[in-house]
């Protein structure tokens, strides 16, 4: 994983010793970690300690930013892609969940616009404490992590729920957190929930690659992932859109919201294609082999000790872009993908014009062998070439629905608006 930037708060609480062994987990990923400790936390850990594992300063107090030349709160609370509240105490959840900032740790919690993880560290009794719970619920419902706390003894000698959870687990929650495409794409969790501009569009994709069988064991297929089709099919539901995966063979789970038709053939992709019809918009993402096998054979083919090398004759499969092109069903807006290993934007223009479509987005498969988790692609049309950086596919994704929403807007005004 790319190496992220982490804002890490340290509560008070005999187990704010773990985060000094978060610190050096978070190092040892190569992520960038900023340390705030609270008064509480100071009682455990030293600023010491944490700026030689973080090898970055450590802040403890509001009054530390003063001057707000150097680094003010607000910078310090959204530079940082994911805050993390490692342990998260009884007290810091409260004010929290209270919007309550009287010290540098609340203040930068209340005044930050990046995904929030909270690991909780407290007594049995605390945790279970309906105030607790009800902050807990509170916080969750405003969009922040918190983790489950472990179980088991504590340092007071109590037994039951409120251990703060293993550093290596809080570890993986933060990783996982930090793929979540608000992370990747850098926009704030909390974008508005009626930023829906694919609201009332009924989108369908293609994804993955198709199996050509040969014999009931063997097959002709490519390496196509998967991987930036699902992206796409995840964004268009994240924009409001009705979406119909009709997916390839990929071991990839169905995104939340997404209508998916798994196929195995072109020819069985092409079916699946053409009864999805009518849509606003189909994007036609999937690696289809373009060629099968012209007989299948029903039992395995056997080598034997002749050394004659059984024939592979070759059919030509159902170009599914270029018919739905010429469907009388053809959607108002059609993407075509094109993965070339040379001359991109040239075989890119010409597979416009071969297939029907209105964009091609074309990739250099050379560059990124597919399969990866980033993506760099040009959009051609007949207006020209928007060529994006290299980027993660599920920002890739993001940005190609934004665009999709605009173009469908100046297209086909949505009954909804
Ligand atoms: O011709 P080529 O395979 O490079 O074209 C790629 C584009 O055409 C992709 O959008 C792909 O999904 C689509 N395609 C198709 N049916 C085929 C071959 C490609 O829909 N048989």
């Amino acid at each position: 994983m790319a190496a992220r930037r982490i804002l890490l708060i340290i509560g008070g609480g005999i187990a704010a010793y773990k985060a000094i062994e978060l610190v050096r987990l978070l190092r040892k990923s190569g992520h960038i970690v900023r340390c705030v400790l609270t008064r509480a936390g100071e009682q455990f850990v030293t600023p010491l300690t944490l700026a030689a594992l973080s090898e970055n300063r450590v802040y403890t107090s509001l009054f530390d930013l003063k001057d707000e030349v150097e680094m003010g709160h607000i910078q310090l609370s959204r530079e940082a892609d994911l805050v993390v509240v490692a342990p998260a105490t009884a007290d810091l959840m409260a004010k929290m969940a209270n919007g309550i900032a009287d010290d540098l740790a609340t203040t930068l919690l209340l005044a930050t616009d990046k995904p929030v993880l909270a690991a909780p560290a407290m007594n049995v009794r605390m945790w279970l404490h309906a105030a607790t719970q009800r902050n807990v619920a509170t916080l969750r419902g405003d969009g922040v992590t918190v983790m489950a706390p472990d179980e088991g003894e504590m340092a007071c000698g109590e037994y039951g729920p409120g251990r703060l959870p293993e550093p290596a687990a809080i570890k993986a929650a933060i990783d996982k957190a930090l793929t979540a495409p608000a992370i990747l794409s850098g926009q704030p969790d909390f974008a508005p929930a009626n930023h829906r501009p694919l609201h009332g569009r009924r989108i369908l994709i293609t994804a993955g690659p198709t199996h050509e069988p040969i014999d009931p064991v063997r097959y002709i297929a490519n390496r196509s992932s998967g991987k930036q089709g699902f992206a796409i099919a995840a964004a268009a539901v994240e924009a409001g859109a009705e979406v119909l995966l009709v997916a390839g063979p990929v071991p990839l789970p169905t995104p939340p919201g997404v209508v998916r038709v798994d196929v195995e053939t072109a020819r069985e992709m092409a079916t699946e294609v053409e009864a999805g019809l009518p849509v606003d918009a189909a994007i036609m993402v999937a690696a289809v082999a373009d060629w099968r096998a012209a007989d299948t054979s029903s039992q395995k083919i056997k080598k034997d000790s002749s050394g004659q090398v059984p024939p592979l004759a070759l059919a030509e499969n159902p170009d599914i872009l270029a018919s739905v092109a010429k469907s009388a069903q053809r959607p108002p807006l059609l993407v075509g993908f094109a993965a070339e290993t040379n001359d991109v934007l040239t075989h890119a223009q010409a597979k416009l014009d071969r297939k029907g479509c209105d964009w091609i987005v074309a990739n250099d498969v050379a560059a990124d062998p597919m399969g990866g988790e980033t993506n760099q692609v040009h959009i051609v049309s007949k207006n020209g070439v928007h060529s994006w950086d290299r980027l993660p596919k599920e920002v890739v994704a993001r940005k190609l629905m934004e665009k999709i929403a605009d173009e469908l807007d100046a297209r086909i005004p949505s009954q909804s608006d």
